[in-house]
């Protein structure tokens, strides 16, 4: 295991009506005026909005709101969350909703005390080290933004779809109500459970050896997003399994199972260039990208393979043929895919055979000169090219 740092500050706030104490949450983090940052009308809908403006009303605690963040998340609005952040003298900022929400907050909170553009951080590996504290009330589990340090925002001139990274960026608190994802159509909630996976991946695929309690973080969350999700796509208002996953998703990403090792990434910023490009869900571009990236890689390590899939997928382990058991996994991990409604192909999200070139190159656009991503084997401009023609056919 290799030496780390692990502080994840983030004050959680778990299970039914916890909405309700938003504004008490606020004060407790020193807010006194709030941006109330939300999407495209998904929590103006179900009430949520009107119960935490009730709640921070009853606190005394001021606040303006900013709607309107789309899925993948542009600079735009963040640019207009900063305006409206220094004209009001806001000192909090309030992300009602999930991963784009919170991204787009994030970027405000950067902007905010910042007098530079905040995409600084975006386009380069500086770290963030100022920002306004942000709080979460979180509406779909997925992206994990409610207790990472990330924000991942796409810039409209170039659709450039880039992280910033940075321990002010990590929520001061982030309030998790099951209940909350109970309206989550069912393609939304299989989205977000992808990502939820996809983010343990990331982790699980590693080269430092001897990382069990890791390891053993990793399997258990796939097993039990293998296991609940399906029954939320069956019973959207299953309280204990939409329990269950939306911890999962916080788990996997605020990095507890991360530590210790090397990460990949690569498929992320593969999947980036897919949702910059044609605007699909981040989501449903991992479920295209991961099952291709799998084939690539397995070789370079197929006993970690054989791991995944035996303690993983329940395969049975073939002693004179690995390779067939580390495929089989693979294999399990698209067809699971598949069962929950996910696209495996480029076809499927609409994606063209012709932009491969130009998207294999803008991933390696404003990353600090940077000529290969990921870890786990590391991948150049032609190799995520044929990761790409390999999820052509999925
Ligand atoms: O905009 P509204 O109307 O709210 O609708 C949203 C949106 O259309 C809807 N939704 C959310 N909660 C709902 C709901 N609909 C009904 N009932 C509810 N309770 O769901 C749609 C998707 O929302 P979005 O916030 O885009 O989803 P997600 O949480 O998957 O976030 C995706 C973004 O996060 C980034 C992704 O790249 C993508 O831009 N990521 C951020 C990370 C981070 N900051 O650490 C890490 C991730 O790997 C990821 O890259
Ligand atoms: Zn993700």
């Amino acid at each position: 295991m290799d030496n780390f740092t692990f502080y994840s500050p983030t004050y959680f706030v778990f299970g039914r009506d916890t909405e309700k104490e938003t504004g008490r949450y606020v004060k407790r983090f020193g807010g006194t005026k709030v941006l109330i940052h939300y999407g495209g009308g998904s929590a103006v809908r179900s009430g949520l909005i009107d119960r935490i403006k009730a709640s921070l009303d009853a606190a005394g605690v001021a606040h303006v709101e900013l709607g309107g963040v789309k899925p993948n998340p542009r600079s735009g609005l963040v640019y207009k969350g900063i305006e409206l952040c220094k004209k009001e003298g806001v000192d909090f900022v309030l992300a009602v909703g999930g991963g784009s929400v919170i991204d787009s907050s994030k970027g405000i909170c950067i902007g905010a005390c910042y007098d530079g553009d905040f995409w600084d951080f975006y386009k380069s590996d500086r770290f963030v080290e100022k920002a306004l504290p942000v709080g979460t009330v979180l509406t779909i589990p997925a992206a994990g933004s409610e207790g990472s340090p990330d924000s991942v925002v796409t810039h409209e001139d170039g659709m450039l779809k880039r992280a910033a990274h940075g321990e002010p960026l990590r929520p001061a608190f982030s309030i998790l109500n099951p209940e909350l994802t109970f309206t989550l159509p069912a393609y939304q909630t299989a989205c977000g459970a992808t990502d939820i996976m996809a983010h343990v991946f990331e982790r699980y695929f590693t080269n430092t050896p001897e990382v069990e309690v890791s390891d053993r973080l990793c399997e258990a969350l796939l097993l039990t997003m293998i296991k609940e999700t399906p029954r939320v796509i069956e019973d959207p208002c299953n309280y204990e399994a939409r329990a269950n996953i939306i911890w999962a998703g916080t788990v996997a990403h605020n990095d507890i199972c991360g530590v210790g090792h090397a990460q990949d990434w690569a498929s992320h910023s593969i999947e980036h260039e897919l949702s910059a490009q044609y605007d699909c869900a981040h989501g449903a571009g991992l479920a295209v990208i991961f099952p291709a990236w799998m084939k690539y890689v397995y070789k370079h390590d197929t006993d970690r393979f054989v791991r995944f899939a035996v303690n993983v997928w329940g395969c049975k382990k073939n002693g004179t043929d690995p390779e067939k058991t580390a495929l089989e996994g693979i294999a399990c991990v698209e067809r699971f895919f598949r069962s929950i409604g996910m696209p495996t192909s480029f076809a499927e999200i609409g994606a063209k055979e012709e932009d491969i070139p130009k998207m294999a190159k803008k991933c390696f656009d404003e990353i600090n000169g940077d000529t290969t991503i990921g870890n786990f084997v590391k991948l150049g401009e032609k190799e995520v090219a044929d990761i790409y023609r390999l999820a052509l056919n999925n």
